[in-house]
């Protein structure tokens, strides 16, 4: 057994956690899937997601876990116990933990992308590019296996050489800097975004409001959006909320960190559009998109090569904070039961990590017709399966345990919310929150129609 970590300050815990809930999620999901599901009609239900789901989940997560002091599994164990609720529980946390690995797996080989990607910048391979040179450019990067297969390692090599050293000697300090520097840099490109692009057709695209174009299909995939983007539902979170101090307050932690995580998808989605319209190029091009046009962007600004350069390194390094926080459940276990070092458990979880990735990245080319399931191939197999199930899933287990199970003197001890404060996330937390977790797998299943 070793000592746990704590956090210095609340300082440290709100950047630590914005830190995982901001990533590739933001910067290269949320824009393809804008794009994929049709626009604004997304984005609205998004924005409502995380309003309502997304937010008081987070609350309920944290709550959790620093009513737990523990990593996810032995801390639902330590709840039920204390709420005389099922041992059973503790799978919740279980489940989470392969959650978070199952997620590494692709968000692994992404990582890989943008390392790539900073590479190219600095070589000037941007310079001029055009459209569809630059298309090609990514397409040639999928098409090309060893090159992913090198990246994926070195992102790995990165993630978990950081787990290995524990939570207090990582990152924090670096996090202090770099995710307001990545917001910085964002506002540079979305300046030029909108002196070059097409800004009003991208803000059309975005944010019209036409509640006819919303599908159900859209629905569920903003809702395991808002899970994944702020790294619900699989006990990531939650573990940060083990290291947390009692003093501070949950809900504007969980609000500060929301709205950051959200305001940052949607800026680079504003900037991406912007430019894809201005460029004629396809909004629905799917996982690739931020890796087709940011490069035009880079490739004619002055000085494009240096920040296109900085853009990617920052990037990567919101990954990289992410990617540690999908492991840290899992490795948190293993330390508090198991008599391994940390450094052991981190290496032994990253090789199985980094194989799961090798099938990902073969998924991009040679196993790209690999159906596995639906017609979908193993990226995408993982990517739904993780963001429209498991995580959600996670959610509404969290949600009913915290609402229905723990007295309720326990978690408002925890929130110290005022009366009415306490009502609303109970609204939410209890009612809301559920019936739309449950009406999105209902029609998942197949249930409904
Ligand atoms: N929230 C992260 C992102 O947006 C991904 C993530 C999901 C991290 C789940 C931890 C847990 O990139």
């Amino acid at each position: 057994m070793q000592h746990r970590g704590a956090w210095k300050s609340r300082w440290t815990f709100m950047l630590a956690t914005a830190g995982s809930a901001i990533g590739l999620g933001n910067i290269w999901k949320l824009p393809y899937m804008i794009g994929v599901n049709g626009g604004s009609a997304f984005v609205l239900v998004f924005i409502a997601c995380i309003l309502f789901v997304g937010i008081p989940l987070m609350m309920t997560e944290i709550l959790l876990g620093r009513r737990a002091q523990k990593n996810p599994l032995n801390g639902m164990a330590k709840l039920a116990h204390e709420a005389k609720a099922s041992p059973h529980w503790q799978w919740l946390g279980g489940m989470g933990m392969v959650t978070g690995l199952l997620i590494l797996g692709f968000y692994s080989v992404i990582g890989g992308w943008v390392l790539s990607y900073i590479v190219e910048a600095a070589r000037g391979v941007f310079t001029d590019v055009s459209g569809a040179q630059s298309a090609a450019n990514f397409d040639e990067l999928l098409a090309s296996p060893f090159t992913l297969f090198f990246w994926h390692t070195m992102f790995m090599v990165m993630t978990m050489g950081v787990v290995a050293r524990g939570v207090n000697s990582g990152l924090e300090k670096a996090n202090n800097i770099l995710i307001p520097a990545l917001f910085a840099i964002l506002l540079v490109l979305l300046g030029y975004s909108m002196s070059v692009g097409d800004m009003v057709a991208s803000y059309q695209f975005m944010f019209s409001l036409d509640f006819s174009k919303i599908t159900p299909v859209a629905v569920l995939s903003a809702l395991g959006h808002a899970f994944f983007s702020l790294s619900l539902g699989m006990g990531s979170v939650m573990v940060y909320g083990s290291y947390l101090q009692r003093n501070v307050s949950i809900a504007r932690m969980t609000i500060y960190i929301a709205l950051a995580d959200t305001m940052l998808g949607l800026l680079v989605g504003l900037a991406i559009y912007s430019l894809v319209f201005a460029n004629h190029l396809a909004p629905s091009a799917g996982p690739g998109l931020i890796f087709q046009t940011l490069p035009i962007a880079f490739g004619h600004m002055p000085w494009g090569s240096l920040i296109g350069t900085l853009f990617f390194m920052l990037v990567a390094f919101a990954a990289w904070t992410s990617a540690i926080s999908l492991v840290e459940p899992a490795i948190a276990w293993i330390v508090e039961n198991k008599e391994m070092k940390r450094t052991t458990a981190a290496w032994a979880i990253g090789l199985a990590v980094w194989l799961l990735g090798i099938a990902v990245l073969l998924s991009f080319n040679a196993w790209k017709e690999v159906k596995i399931i639906f017609g979908l191939n193993i990226f995408e197999v993982l990517d739904k399966l993780t963001s429209t199930i498991l995580l959600p899933l996670g959610g509404l287990l969290m949600a009913i345990f915290a609402g229905y199970l723990m007295k309720k003197t326990h978690s408002q001890e925890e929130l110290g919310l005022s009366h009415r404060a306490y009502k609303t996330w109970r609204l939410t937390n209890n009612v809301i929150a559920p019936i739309a977790i449950v009406c999105v797998f209902l029609y998942l299943f197949g249930w409904v129609k």
